[in-house]
């Protein structure tokens, strides 16, 4: 055991996990192999995949100041298409706005550079877009305000899992742990509806330390018990009566895909509540699943050890799930808007439905 930054108990994580330099200059785990093709939207330019860094001092790494949003690319039969990707842009936006990230594009502009990078990166299945400031700062507040916008299209897995030494984790129905140690909670100094770095930084040691107690994922509580979000997903409860409910937007990011459910879930005859929710009801729940854009649906059939309802996926997760893989493939006229194909630049893409 080693003394960590949480008064000197120790931590399991940081005492074993630590992994030495793999040899002078040698780049692997900054720049990942296998993805010397992509090329990446650099404030209006391509550059290489290998080129898309900053300096060790930039003011958004030593900070946590970068804003970021992730959106899925899919294939549906019209061809590739970014999922609500002005959604996302106008997110992104959002985030600069609550940081006072003064970026200097409009959301047409990065949605059309979205579509134009994903054009450029054959078999993209994911975005990733990043505004940061790249100047080397002395002071917290930026002498050179300049916002870079990045923007890069890729296959996770062979573009990033496969160049990594270890495994990946990977769990089809999740055992989630609650966190109850009150550091990890959300105190809101960055409001939920902000993805900047900073505010994923809390959850990393708790999210860690659940990994190696042989958890997925952790499921955070605000200051009153209440149900938030996991780290990078939304939550859902049914509860013993059937309803769909999910914490509020100003307990949890209002995920895109956690909105995309609730609009599915009404159209499917669901009561959904967006509202307080308190732990104790993780105990009477019938069904628990989680949503992202990586992930989806993803059913959730234990919670700290004990099974949720009967322990296996419940019916309403499995009839929500096959509802929102059949959006994404773009089988569900009611909802093709939602995909934007990326042959077809900025007017929004017609629905097949007229
Ligand atoms: C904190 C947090 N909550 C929820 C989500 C899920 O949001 P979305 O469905 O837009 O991916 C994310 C996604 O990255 C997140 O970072």
């Amino acid at each position: 055991m080693v003394d960590c930054c949480f008064g000197g108990t120790g931590c399991a994580v940081w005492s074993t996990e630590r992994v030495r330099p793999r040899g002078r200059g040698s780049r692997v785990g900054e720049v990942t192999l296998g993805a010397e093709d992509r090329v990446i939207w650099r404030d209006g330019e391509f550059i290489a995949w290998a080129d898309a860094t900053v300096h060790v001092l930039a003011q958004s790494l030593q900070r946590g100041s970068l804003a970021f949003d992730y959106m899925a690319v899919h294939r549906p039969s019209r061809g590739p298409a970014v999922f609500r990707v002005d959604d996302h842009i106008r997110r992104l936006f959002n985030t600069c706005g609550i940081m006072g990230l003064p970026i200097a594009y409009e959301v047409d502009e990065l949605i059309e550079a979205t579509l134009e990078t994903v054009r450029r990166n054959e078999g993209a299945r994911s975005v990733r877009i990043s505004a940061l400031f790249p100047s080397v700062e002395v002071e917290l507040v930026p002498q050179d305000p300049h916002i870079a916008v990045f923007i890069a299209a890729y296959d996770s897995r062979k573009d990033i899992i496969e160049g990594k030494p270890g495994k990946p984790h990977f769990a089809a129905e999740l055992s989630l742990k609650v966190e109850r140690v009150k550091r990890s909670r959300r105190h809101d100094l960055i409001p939920p509806q902000a993805k900047v770095a900073a505010s994923y930084t809390p959850s990393l040691p708790a999210k860690w330390q659940a990994r190696r107690e042989g958890f997925d994922d952790i499921i955070l509580l605000d200051e009153h018990d209440q149900l938030t979000e996991a780290p990078t997903s939304n939550l859902f409860l049914v509860t013993a009566d059937g309803t769909l409910a999910t914490p509020t937007g100003e307990q949890a990011l209002r995920g895109i895909t956690r909105d995309s459910v609730i609009q599915i879930a009404r159209e499917l005859g669901f009561a959904v509540e967006e509202r307080s929710i308190g732990v104790d009801e993780l105990d009477t729940a019938r069904e628990v699943f989680m949503t992202g854009t990586s992930v989806g649906v993803w059913p959730v059939i234990r919670i700290d050890g004990e099974p949720v309802g009967n322990g296996a996926v419940g019916t309403e997760t499995a009839r929500l799930k096959a509802r929102f893989d059949a959006v994404v493939a773009g089988d569900v006229p009611e909802f093709a808007h939602w995909l934007h194909p990326v042959s077809q630049s900025l007017e929004r893409p017609e629905n097949p439905d007229g």
